[in-house]
């Protein structure tokens, strides 16, 4: 297995340019499933395990894939199998976004119950709920969920989420976009991945109107062609690099991004102290001699994400007073505290809210990755943290972050990865 060893104590300073976005690299490439002909080619892929696990579960399903140099090209045109085996959605529980195309253009599809997850339940009911409105049959069986639409052909709907779901947004999406007649979405996802996918099947040639809103019709059509795409930054990466810099007193300057994107997130910056300003493709941040706690409260889009609260927690280590990092997505997200507190912080957890009482000096040793935000808030920790900090298991971080330990490095951090073995 690998570890990233750290040596904390380096400033971060210089120009680092954003990766493709992870999540939503993962619906688009769940979308060329929707052609049935000619083959998609997509920018800005980041080459991530991820990734390459979500192109053999496509690749199992008969797409044929190359992947290389952050694009990856799909065709489409012999899909031989709807089935997601459980070998390869357990892996990821992302495979679901399998199930909207496959049934939208097969009339059919069997995927595989994903598994458990890090960080309390992740249900999938909303999905099938979307499914079900859309006029498929369900049914759960060994582990499977089977949806078979009658007649071949799903017909639209109006389909209100309880809660905001990003998953289930995008499923619904990509099931309606080859439906019969209109289906109407309310309380829908606005993520920015959710633009992106958007964007993905506007381009192939779907009906949707209302992008980026949490209301979205769309028209379903006969057909989708396999078109070229290019995708957007990676907005939580972005955040991270963000924090790296803060965390170290640092001075950066993302490239590739849309600060829009970030706005709940850049304010907390500068609220805690930052300068941060933007040009069209660029952010800087420039971290003041002291942060300010600041509390944060993580929502659905705009509001501050989800996956961006482990990191700013550490961050709050290192900040004058007491801070509260409260999770309102999901509850229980929060693996991440007893390793900081091994590492010196001084964090309770109460109930779905992380009490953070700064300033606390963190000093290095060995920690362990549970999930990946979780990993990457171990990295910001030992950027500071006084000698050596080892962060295992860093197959998590892997998931989701594209050369972080050379994106670190060349920003002036002493970081390398390095092979270990684990004894249970
Ligand atoms: C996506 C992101 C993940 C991020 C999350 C929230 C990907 C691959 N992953 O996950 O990094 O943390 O959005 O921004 O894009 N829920 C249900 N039933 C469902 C589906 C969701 O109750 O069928 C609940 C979840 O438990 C959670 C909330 O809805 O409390 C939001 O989850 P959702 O937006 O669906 O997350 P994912 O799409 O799985």
């Amino acid at each position: 297995m690998d570890k990233l060893v750290i040596k904390g104590g380096k400033r971060l300073t210089g120009t680092v340019t954003a990766s493709g976005s992870k999540n939503s690299s993962l619906p688009v490439i769940a979308a060329t499933l929707l052609s049935s002909e000619g083959c998609c080619t997509l920018h800005r892929i980041p080459d991530l395990q991820d990734i390459r696990t979500f192109t053999q579960l496509i690749n199992h399903l008969g797409a044929e894939t190359s992947f290389s140099g952050n694009t990856l090209t799909v065709a489409t045109g012999k899909i031989e199998s709807v089935l997601a085996p459980y070998e390869l959605v357990k892996k990821m529980r992302a495979s679901i976004y399998v199930l909207g195309p496959l049934l939208a253009r097969f009339g059919e599809a069997r995927v595989s119950l994903p598994g458990g997850c890090a960080f309390g339940p992740r249900p999938i009911d909303l999905h099938l709920m979307a499914m079900e409105k859309l006029g498929a049959e369900i049914s759960i069986e060994t582990g499977f969920i089977t949806a078979k639409a009658p007649g071949g052909k799903l017909k639209g709907a109006h389909i209100d989420f309880p809660i905001s779901s990003v998953g289930a947004t995008g499923n619904a999406m990509m099931a309606a976009v080859l439906a019969e007649g209109t289906t109407t979405l309310t309380n829908a996802a606005a993520e920015p991945e959710i633009v992106t996918l958007c964007r993905f099947l506007s381009a192939m040639g779907a009906n949707i109107t209302g992008t980026g809103s949490t209301e979205l019709v769309i028209e379903g059509v006969e057909s989708l062609a396999a078109v070229e795409f290019t995708n957007v930054f990676d907005r939580i990466e972005a955040g991270t690099l963000l924090a790296a810099a803060a965390i170290t007193g640092g001075e950066i300057t993302i490239e590739g991004v849309e600060a829009d994107q970030l706005k709940s997130v850049l304010k907390k910056f500068v609220h805690a102290g930052c300068n941060v300003s933007h040009t069209e493709d660029s952010i800087t941040l420039i971290s003041p001699d002291k942060l300010a706690a600041t509390d944060v409260t993580a929502k659905p889009y705009p509001s501050f994400p989800t996956d961006m609260q482990a990191q700013w927690t550490a961050l709050m280590t290192q900040a004058e007073g007491t801070s509260r990092i409260t999770d309102k997505v999901y509850h229980e997200r929060f693996n991440h505290i007893p390793e900081l507190n091994r590492l010196g912080a001084h964090i309770e957890i109460r109930k779905n809210q992380a009490v953070v009482h700064g300033t606390r000096k963190l000093s290095g040793t060995k920690v362990m990755s549970t999930d990946l935000r979780a990993s990457a808030c171990l990295v910001l920790a030992g950027l500071v943290a006084e000698g050596v900090t080892e962060v295992l298991r860093v197959y998590h971080l892997d998931r989701g972050y594209e050369k972080i330990e050379t994106k670190l490095a060349a920003l002036g951090a002493d970081i390398t990865r390095e092979q270990y073995k684990e004894f249970s």
